[in-house]
């Protein structure tokens, strides 16, 4: 499917964003562990989320939606019964990763598969430490890629020193913990973001942390909760950008979350010149938001070293195109897993922009940009990666003539209706 933007109006109005995409799959996976009944809303009603509810009724895990009402009858990961067939993860890593950690504590087999972009992304990085917890686990090219064969049970916890700052690996390996034999350490990996860990000591976990980069948890069980999901962080950003970058624009987005281990994007914003006001600073289940209030900017280019790129990992490829706006050069350094996600994101956004006239250079672990540039309209394609695509409508919105993206359907993924808000806004 093929999505045309031509350059925009000021983009005016107040806006909510869709619910958190990271927070939905956890309350829907916390929730199917814990026992009772756990309510979040408002859930997230994008395929990634709808990929982890299909697998958890697979799982004999017993959920209603009430439009974005997610009920889940929990009746802890004893409830858990051996799915019929392969579990299909879809496109979400997020579901095949924790989903893994959590079968791998339990005592049956689960095939756990997903489309062709999740088949070909790096597993070896949770199947190392559950195997060595005591799950079989095997999957393809040296039991690194999916489908992952999952036999659980017997596990017994170990110290665990994260190579890569994911919080997808640390939450894995906390569902596990969870269910183990014996305290599970996790050291490192402390800048990911903290969602899972945030909700376990909602829902009662024996969760205790020793300094900012050691965490240990022991075998507990977990108790149901309401939950109040705040706007997806991700998502605003594609809004805010376009804000910042179409001159005239207001925006005023409610409710959004700001975990500071996602909110870096804002802090990246104010470096290049950007003014996003924070007003009405709250917390509800242990989740920071706030409302966001966002207008046109003159931008400066800006360098994001590694050190900040877990807390804006999926904003990077939005820097990108905020880059070609910016007076100046945008260094992105230390950003090489954007290669191992829904598409080689580093590749994808330098290629598509440059389409559209960007100056932009591909290095191993990011890019370098060089503004301001007239960007003009181009056919371009989304590498059927829902943030690629929402970054490439982005700049569309302030490149002259029409851009057509073609694979748009991805959005779905997680901003159903993106194109539909960017319209009403205008
Ligand atoms: C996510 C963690 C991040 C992020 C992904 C969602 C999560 O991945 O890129 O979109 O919900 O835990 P990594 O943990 O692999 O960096």
């Amino acid at each position: 499917m093929e999505a045309t933007f031509a350059a925009a109006r000021p983009l005016r109005g107040e806006v909510t964003v869709p619910p958190d995409k990271s927070i939905s799959h956890r309350a829907a996976i916390l929730g199917a562990l814990a026992e009772g009944r756990t309510v979040a809303k408002p859930f997230l009603l994008s395929e990634d989320c709808m990929s982890t509810l299909s697998c958890l009724h697979s799982l004999g895990v017993e959920w209603g939606l009430d439009a974005d009402r997610l009920t889940i009858d929990g009746k802890g990961p004893d409830g858990w019964r051996r799915a019929g067939g392969e579990l299909d993860a879809g496109n979400s890593a997020t579901t095949m990763r924790l989903l893994a950690g959590a079968l791998a504590g339990r005592p049956f087999t689960s095939v756990i598969t997903g489309d062709d972009s999740l088949r070909r992304r790096p597993m070896g990085r949770i199947v190392e430490p559950l195997r060595r917890m005591g799950a079989e686990i095997t999957g393809e090219e040296n039991n690194s890629k999916p489908p992952l064969t999952i036999h659980g049970g017997g596990l017994e916890g170990i110290e665990h020193r994260m190579e890569v700052d994911s919080a997808q690996v640390k939450s894995a390996l906390l569902l596990a913990g969870l269910q183990a034999e014996g305290e599970t350490r996790i050291l490192g990996g402390g800048s990911s973001r903290d969602h899972t860990e945030r909700m376990l000591l909602l829902m009662g976990a024996d969760l205790t942390f020793a300094g900012e980069d050691a965490m240990t948890v022991r075998r507990a069980t977990l108790q149901a909760r309401e939950l109040d999901i705040p706007g997806d962080i991700s998502s605003a950003a594609f809004l805010i950008a376009a804000a910042v970058m179409v001159p005239g624009s207001r925006l005023l987005l409610s409710g959004v979350g700001l975990n500071p281990t996602r909110a870096g994007f804002l802090s990246v914003l104010n470096s290049m010149g950007a003014l996003v006001t924070e007003n009405n600073y709250r917390e509800t289940d242990n989740e920071p938001r706030g409302d966001l209030e966002v207008g046109g900017a003159r931008l400066s280019g800006v360098e994001v070293e590694g050190w900040r790129i877990p807390a804006l990992i999926d904003e990077v490829p939005l820097l990108a195109v905020m880059g070609c706006r910016a007076r100046g050069e945008t260094v992105v350094r230390g950003a090489g897993e954007l290669r191992v996600k829904e598409s080689d994101r580093i590749a994808a956004i330098c290629v598509e922009l440059a389409k559209m006239g960007a100056d932009i250079a591909e290095t191993p672990d990011g890019f370098v940009v060089r503004g301001p540039v007239s960007l003009r309209g181009a056919h371009v394609e989304s590498h059927g990666d829902h943030r690629i695509a929402m970054a490439l409508a982005v700049a569309a919105l302030c490149a002259e003539g029409e851009t057509v993206i073609s694979g748009w359907e991805c959005v779905n993924i997680s901003f159903p209706g993106f194109a539909r808000t960017l319209h009403d806004l205008r």
